[in-house]
């Protein structure tokens, strides 16, 4: 039996295939390839190029291969973008997520691992943020990932389906070993624009915002590795397919850091004196977020490796340094 991947050419899914495959996990990889890469995917594991929104395709992949968990994270994931493309967000995502449970349900495959977000949380009410505080997503890409949630719920209530939802919060870093890394057109997030400047592609980085509620000015975000990312999907298969109930966990480092002092940390890995300015903030932008990562240490047995933003940090580089312009050479 194998593992589905849906959106597995993409930067999370390529390290949880990646991981998938060394523990063992026969693995099947889907992806419509707008923001994938082929050459994120190791050749040994079958390749499917499809969008999950195309039932017949959905249909002939799971009559040939041997699906025994689904792991979900083919979607659209930019913030911006999201609030620019409103339709073209709930049909990517929402239609999606609806068009592969339709499709699961009809070939008797019961097990989900679901790519959801701390977008979903919008403002916090509290931090670190708990699963069980209210959810009030301030923009349409956390919309959509909270609808998928409700939407996996109802279905569950309904079906022999199981689920668990896992809540990133800042994914970042890379394959250690160099090979795969994060390659985003155009690219949004902060460490790999932080690191185009010692590569010599960007002159200085554009801080949004210096005048939070933040100890320095600049915004909180809780940073954690895509390896230890991929190892909590591995946890939550595992869960399900020792029979575990529904659930809905965070994905986070616990450890909260700012814009300043990322960019503090990108100074002493590159030894580049990374110029800023300060700019505007960017609208949507919460002052904090950080996550209570404590249920998915307890319930699921998560334990991230990497501890130190320094050692995330210095994968990163080693990536970007290596393939400069990610993976289109
Ligand atoms: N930032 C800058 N300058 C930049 C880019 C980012 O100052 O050029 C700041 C942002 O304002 C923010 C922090 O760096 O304070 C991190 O920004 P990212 O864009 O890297 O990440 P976000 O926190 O905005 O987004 C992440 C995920 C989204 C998810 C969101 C949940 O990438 O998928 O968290 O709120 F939706």
């Amino acid at each position: 039996m194998a593992i589905l991947v849906l959106g597995g050419a993409g930067y999370i899914g390529s390290h949880t295939v990646l991981a998938l495959l060394q523990a063992g996990h026969k693995v099947v990889v889907a992806d419509n390839l707008t923001t994938g890469y082929r050459a994120a995917l190791p050749l040994e594991a079958p390749f499917y190029h499809l969008d999950v929104r195309n039932r017949a395709a959905l249909d002939k992949l799971f009559a040939t291969e041997q699906i025994e968990g689904v792991i979900h994270f083919a979607a659209l994931s930019l913030v911006g973008e999201s609030m620019q493309q409103p339709l073209q967000y709930y049909d990517n995502n929402l239609h999606g997520a609806l068009v592969l449970l339709q499709a699961m349900q009809a070939h008797h495959i019961n097990n989900l691992v679901f790519s959801s977000s701390a977008a979903v949380y919008g403002e916090p009410e509290q931090v670190p943020i708990l699963e069980t505080d209210s959810a009030q997503p301030t923009n349409c890409y956390g919309e959509t990932k909270l609808a998928i949630e409700r939407l996996l719920f109802w279905a569950s209530q309904a079906s022999n389906l199981r689920y668990v939802s896992l809540r990133y919060f800042n994914a970042c870093g890379a394959q250690p070993d160099g090979q795969i890394g994060e390659a985003h057109q155009p690219e949004t997030h902060l460490i790999p624009l932080i690191l185009q400047v010692p590569l010599g592609q960007r002159q200085k980085l554009a801080v949004y915002g210096d005048d939070y509620p933040t100890p320095d000015g600049t915004c909180i975000r809780d940073y954690v590795h895509v390896c230890d990312l991929a190892q909590a999907h591995i946890l939550a298969l595992n869960h399900l397919l020792q029979g575990g109930d529904n659930a809905v966990f965070n994905l986070g480092s616990g450890q909260g850091f700012s814009v300043q002092q990322v960019l503090d940390c990108a100074r002493q890995v590159t030894g580049h004196p990374i110029p800023t300015e300060i700019a505007p903030r960017r609208p949507g932008d919460p002052a904090r977020l950080v996550a209570s990562c404590t249920k998915a240490r307890q319930q699921l047995g998560w334990q991230p490796q990497f501890t130190q933003l320094t050692d995330i940090i210095k994968t990163a580089w080693q990536w970007h340094r290596s393939h400069p312009n990610g993976y289109t050479e």
